[in-house]
């Protein structure tokens, strides 16, 4: 593991304790050097030129769209459109898809973990459709009820919209139960896996949704890039998302006719860069050993679980076993944005905040919370530091009492 971190320039800076990486991660050296290579030797612009620069270029991009299919085991390259991120993948299924398939009266689940990326979207939609959106609620322990989703899917939801990790508690969906379900009753499944892709192996076709949506920032990759999977029946069906170039064919002032797949939903100049980038945060993800790196990951995450546990006075949410990447605390009686101020003076980066989950934190009674999260190229020392911050901030806060 210490050899993976060497990878990464950013972690080289001393007293640093990156633990917000539910945010986003550190990038490799080798998704840095793709990109910086990229804009050094083959800049251009991608699909139209005539030139060899293009030729290069379109290369690299179409290239990374097919290490990108390979990651996730799409069947077929042309399901795997780039976005810019995860939000950008639920703004294109919510206008698009929403337009296919709501009417008046139609339901849209999306569940009480989600991220605003997910309702927000479909909210907008469902007011423009007179549909309804309802939520999937949690249960006690903070997992979600499985009683009250089959309840709400026996109402017959068009669409399922699910988030596979929670990225403020760090809680994990049982995909294929809860997918499952939703078909039998034939709703569309689209799965939010932007905290699931850094951690886990994604089969899109084991897990049997329709649409699978990550962004490339949260999995090593740069920013401003994403994937949205989709399966082809509702990729040709869906109107485009947005118009301009590279998403047509022939155009007349009377009308247009639009590209295939996957350039039909790839309006304007893409991210080419962000693209190769992206390419090589794939590569370098399947160059890794897989297992030993989840392991690696559970087994630090399970450390920290104890030692928060261990302090007097923190409130943990939602911490299990299987928990993915991410645990989120407060210290009872004090602001979370204090804490984050304290441990950031120890060099200890954690995120603060609702984490763009406010229904959820409204369901949890709080206003935010701290959340520590985890990447492949964590360690010990890491948490250590983390608790060390967090015991002498207790310390301190209970000196003052
Ligand atoms: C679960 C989840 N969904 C969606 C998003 C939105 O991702 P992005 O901001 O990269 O579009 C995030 C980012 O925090 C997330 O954690």
């Amino acid at each position: 593991m210490e050899t993976l971190r060497l990878q990464f320039p950013a972690l080289a800076q001393s007293g640093l304790h990156y633990l917000d990486n539910a945010a986003t991660t550190q990038k490799p050296a080798a998704v840095l050097d793709a990109m910086a290579q990229h804009y050094a030797n083959d800049n251009a612009n991608v699909h139209r030129g005539a030139h060899k620069l293009s030729a290069r270029a379109t290369r690299a991009f179409e290239g990374a769209r097919r290490t990108l299919a390979t990651l996730i085991n799409a069947p077929k390259v042309e399901q795997t459109l780039f976005t810019r991120g995860t939000t950008e993948a639920m703004n294109l299924l919510a206008s698009s898809l929403g337009e296919l398939v709501l009417k008046p009266n139609a339901l849209v689940l999306v569940d009480q973990w989600a991220h605003h990326a997910s309702i927000v979207p479909w909210q907008q939609a469902c007011g423009r459709k007179q549909a309804t959106l309802k939520p999937v609620p949690m249960a006690a322990d903070g997992r979600l009820d499985f009683d009250a989703y089959q309840q709400l899917l026996a109402q017959k939801p068009q669409v399922v919209v699910l988030t596979a990790v929670s990225n403020a508690l760090g809680c994990r969906l049982d995909l294929p139960r809860y997918i499952a379900a939703a078909k039998a009753v034939g709703a569309v499944v689209i799965i939010d896996g932007a905290q699931l892709v850094a951690h886990e192996v994604v089969d899109v076709q084991a897990l049997g949704c329709d649409f699978f949506a990550f962004s490339g920032h949260k999995m090593y990759g740069p920013t401003g890039i994403g994937v949205l999977w989709g399966k082809s029946e509702w990729l040709e069906a869906m109107p485009p998302y947005q118009f301009g170039g590279e998403m047509i064919t022939t155009v007349s002032f009377e009308q247009s006719q639009f590209n295939v797949l996957p350039f039909k939903f790839e309006a304007g100049t893409p991210a080419i860069a962000e693209a190769v980038g992206l390419g090589a945060a794939a590569q370098w993800l399947m160059s890794q050993d897989r297992r030993a790196l989840a392991k690696h990951e559970q087994q630090l995450l399970n450390y920290a679980q104890d030692k928060l546990r261990a302090l007097t006075g923190v409130t943990l949410y939602s911490a299990f076993a299987d928990n993915i990447g991410s645990l989120a605390f407060n210290v009872d009686g004090e602001h979370h944005a204090d804490i984050g101020v304290w441990l950031d003076q120890a060099g200890v980066a954690v995120r603060c905040g609702h984490h763009c989950c406010q229904p959820l934190m409204q369901h949890l009674g709080i206003s935010g919370s701290c959340r520590m999260s985890l990447a492949a190229y964590n360690n010990q020392q890491d948490v250590d530091a983390f608790i060390d911050a967090l015991t002498e901030y207790l310390e301190f806060i209970n000196d003052d009492a």
